[in-house]
């Protein structure tokens, strides 16, 4: 049912109808088998105001690649992604075409280009300024020619300021050309010419930038999403017995353009434009995103930062110094007790509780952390009560990781996370 249709009914009418849009998509869920599994039904119990809460958990194998091939734009990495069928499940089934779709964490986009690619209209924030730059780009790509015909224009040999700490990376004739194009960014920021061309050439770089295949401009190092500091590197280096080979930035840039708009049809270009235009973003606590009016948003699918798991800001570095970013000036979220990390998002929450239409969904994604010591979903419960939300259910997806399967760029279970688990919550009608 959409926000139109339900505008014509009453709003007792149309809080019956909500109600049994919850009822049928927990129908739906209960009934839903994947590779003859059926899904099995269980409690996640937690506490607010000292009352036991009892939320029903469903397990599943509810979205997969095995499921769902995802669109190549999604194609660049970031730490602690998830998979766009994770946002695809919630949004197919919970909002209609038109309908705005927010992730307060936006992380690489997964949530808002998932959205758009869907014909919704996405709006993401994140408080690291490097996520509008992946994301952006992605919502109005050009065309390859564009792409070559811009590379062509760019001064390869000019002079530009660069640090010698970087040679552990780059070989020096590949520095200079990743300095060269990281002037010409700065020069065309500041003069106010950037345009959706070097956007894109900025985010492909950014993705290029180190790696462990000659794909990358780096020498051998870690997975693009996780740049090991100077030191770690001179060590790798000295391990692997390695000086870094020559790269031809441009060439990379271009083979790695043409990857990521291999799935980019005439028909989907022509969708994004439409939505893409209308996209909120915004670079901000998730706490506090004024710019986004109250009661707007029809549908929110995140995945929040999980206590001090992941450090955004020390994998971030290297993106950061080519896209002129001080990680020390973006205040990441890192709670490093439960207590803290429970405050936290109540703020956040009760932000999202303001911004979202009556009767609409949070699809709140959290993982196992601490080796499952810790059950993130029954913190969130209780975190979300106190900003007036209700818990409808709890989904997790137990989906064999394999390695590159999994974002976080771990190989076993007892770092990070190993399952999604998500917590669905719904605001009450008025
Ligand atoms: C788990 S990641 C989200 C990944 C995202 N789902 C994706 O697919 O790319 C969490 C994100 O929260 C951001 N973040 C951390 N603290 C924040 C805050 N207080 N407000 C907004 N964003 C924050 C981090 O920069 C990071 O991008």
């Amino acid at each position: 049912m959409n926000r139109n249709r339900l505008a014509l009914l009453g709003e007792e009418a149309a809080e019956c109808v909500r109600q049994s849009e919850v009822a049928s998509f927990v129908e739906e869920l209960r009934g839903f088998t994947w590779d003859g599994k059926p899904t099995v039904e269980e409690t996640t119990t937690a506490a607010f105001d000292g009352q036991p809460i009892a939320v029903p958990q469903l397990v599943n194998e509810f979205w997969t690649s095995r499921q769902r091939a995802a669109h190549s734009l999604h194609e660049i990495s970031y730490r602690a992604c998830f998979k766009p069928q994770l946002p695809r499940f919630f949004i197919e089934r919970l909002t209609a075409p038109g309908d705005r779709v927010f992730d307060p964490f936006s992380g690489r986009g997964t949530t808002a280009l998932e959205a758009a690619l869907l014909g919704r209209l996405p709006v993401a924030c994140d408080i690291n300024p490097l996520s509008r730059m992946l994301l952006e780009p992605r919502l109005s790509p050009p065309s390859l020619p564009e792409i070559i015909e811009r590379l062509h224009e760019i001064a390869w040999s000019s002079e530009a300021d660069t640090t010698d700490d970087l040679l552990v990376f780059y070989h020096p004739d590949t520095l200079r050309q990743i300095s060269a194009l990281r002037g010409y960014f700065f020069r065309r920021e500041a003069s106010g010419d950037l345009d959706r061309i070097d956007r894109w050439l900025r985010m492909v770089a950014v993705n290029r930038l180190t790696g462990h295949s000659p794909g990358f401009f780096s020498v051998y190092t870690l997975p693009p999403n996780q740049a090991v500091s100077l030191d770690a590197q001179a060590k790798i280096n000295v391990q692997r017995g390695q000086t870094p080979p020559q790269r031809d930035v441009a060439r990379l840039i271009v083979g790695k353009s043409k990857s990521l708009l291999r799935d980019l049809d005439e028909q989907a270009r022509r969708g994004l434009a439409r939505v893409g235009s209308a996209a909120q973003l915004v670079t901000r606590p998730a706490a506090s995103t004024p710019e986004i009016s109250s009661e707007s948003v029809d549908l929110v699918v995140t995945s929040p930062p999980f206590l001090d798991v992941v450090d955004y800001a020390g994998d971030n570095w290297l993106r950061g110094w080519f896209c002129g970013i001080d990680p020390n000036k973006v205040q990441i979220t890192m709670a490093k007790r439960p207590e803290q990390w429970h405050d936290a998002m109540r703020d956040v929450f009760l932000e999202l509780f303001r911004i979202l239409r009556p009767g609409r969904f949070v699809a709140f994604e959290v993982g196992e952390v601490r080796g499952g010591k810790i059950r993130l979903e029954e913190i969130v419960v209780p975190s979300a009560m106190g900003a007036g939300f209700e818990p409808r259910v709890v989904l997790v997806n137990s989906q064999q990781f394999t390695k590159t399967a999994n974002c976080w760029g771990v190989a076993n279970n007892r770092k990070g996370t190993n399952t999604n688990r998500i917590v669905l919550l719904q605001k009450p009608n008025a």
